[in-house]
């Protein structure tokens, strides 16, 4: 894992290329917490996904983090029941709220054209095929009614890096209304730019060796200096389960956060422990649960809620 300090967040300029529009999605992203905090709401900002890192400048390769984005997509669904207002940072075409319910569903194999009259058509839609689908349409447009979502897009690890930084900027005026969910699966290397071929590597050179630089881990300076009196929850992620708890609080003691979801990816969707530093819970979804289509995420939410309110009545 790497280590990081103020200066090598101060170094992230020059590492890692800015983002055209940070400016303006930093704005967006300070408007949408002031207005939802003016109105009583809290803010959790969710990342989501996994970072995509170049091996070369005209990208034809990449080494890609595993992550659906199902975490984060459904975190947020809970989020929003709870009556949070959501920045949803999160990588590009992976899962995102109420239309992940809808994946792997062909929209035309849903719809019939009906003729009504010559030359005006209607088109109908085939409920049976998209369960449950009249109650979620009447959750998505009440959201989108009172503007509770923010989607933020990211692809590269430059990218989320800038994002997530400019997040922590904007959300830090609200102080601890801000929760932080960092679902995402984000990269610990890197090459970097300068160090980067500008051209498709060519195979005809022979077998391939990269050295990767690690990246900074950007949970540190966002703890301690972008947005210092937020709530902040990481994610630990393991596939050997005998090192995950000890994992787990080595992050909490490293950067000083109030609490971390611990999840094996094999088991990830029936099991998580969340650790701070008062407590250790475990959440399982039992298989009745999974069968009544209860989501490990909406017990995540309700724990991690409730702790938040907490945190800001301290
Ligand atoms: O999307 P799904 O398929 O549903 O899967 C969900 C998930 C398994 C991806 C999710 O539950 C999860 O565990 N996400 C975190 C995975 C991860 O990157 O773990 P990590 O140990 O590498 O990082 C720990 C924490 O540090 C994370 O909160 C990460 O956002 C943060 N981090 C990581 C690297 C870095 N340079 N800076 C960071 O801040």
């Amino acid at each position: 894992m790497a280590s990081c300090d103020v200066a090598s967040s101060c170094r992230m300029n020059e590492e890692f290329a800015v983002p055209k529009d940070v400016e303006e999605v930093r704005t967006a992203m300070a408007n949408f917490a002031e207005r939802h905090v003016a109105a009583g709401r809290r803010v959790v900002l969710i990342t989501s996904g996994g970072t995509k890192v170049p091996l070369e400048s005209r990208t034809v390769r990449f080494l890609d983090n595993f992550s659906s984005g199902r975490r984060g997509a459904s975190s947020a669904e809970y989020f929003l029941a709870k009556g949070y207002a959501v920045i949803f940072l999160h990588r590009h075409r992976s899962l995102c709220p109420y239309t992940r319910l809808y994946t792997g569903v062909n929209l035309l194999d849903c719809l019939t054209l009906n003729t009504i009259q010559e030359g005006t058509e209607l088109v109908t839609v085939d409920q049976r095929k998209l369960p449950n689908i009249t109650n979620i349409l009447k959750r998505y447009q009440e959201v989108q009614t009172v503007g509770l979502l923010l989607p933020v897009e990211f692809s590269t690890l430059s990218e989320y890096l800038h994002l997530l930084k400019a997040a922590a900027q904007a959300l830090s005026p609200i102080g601890s209304k801000a929760m932080f969910y960092l679902a995402a699966a984000v990269s610990d290397f890197y090459i970097p730019a300068s160090e980067m071929p500008e051209h498709k590597i060519q195979s005809s050179n022979g077998p391939l060796q990269i050295s990767m630089k690690m990246v900074p881990k950007i949970l540190k300076p966002l703890v301690k200096d972008w947005a210092p009196k937020a709530f902040v929850i990481s994610f630990k992620l393991e596939t050997d389960p005998s090192i995950l708890l000890e994992r787990a609080y080595c992050a909490l003691d490293t950067y000083k956060h109030q609490a971390v979801v611990a999840n094996v990816l094999d088991t990830r969707h029936g099991y998580v422990v969340i650790v701070t530093k008062d407590f250790q819970k475990e959440l399982v979804l039992t298989d009745k649960e999974a069968e009544r289509g209860v989501e490990i995420e909406d017990k995540i939410v309700k724990n991690l809620s409730n702790a938040h309110s907490h945190f800001i009545n301290q």
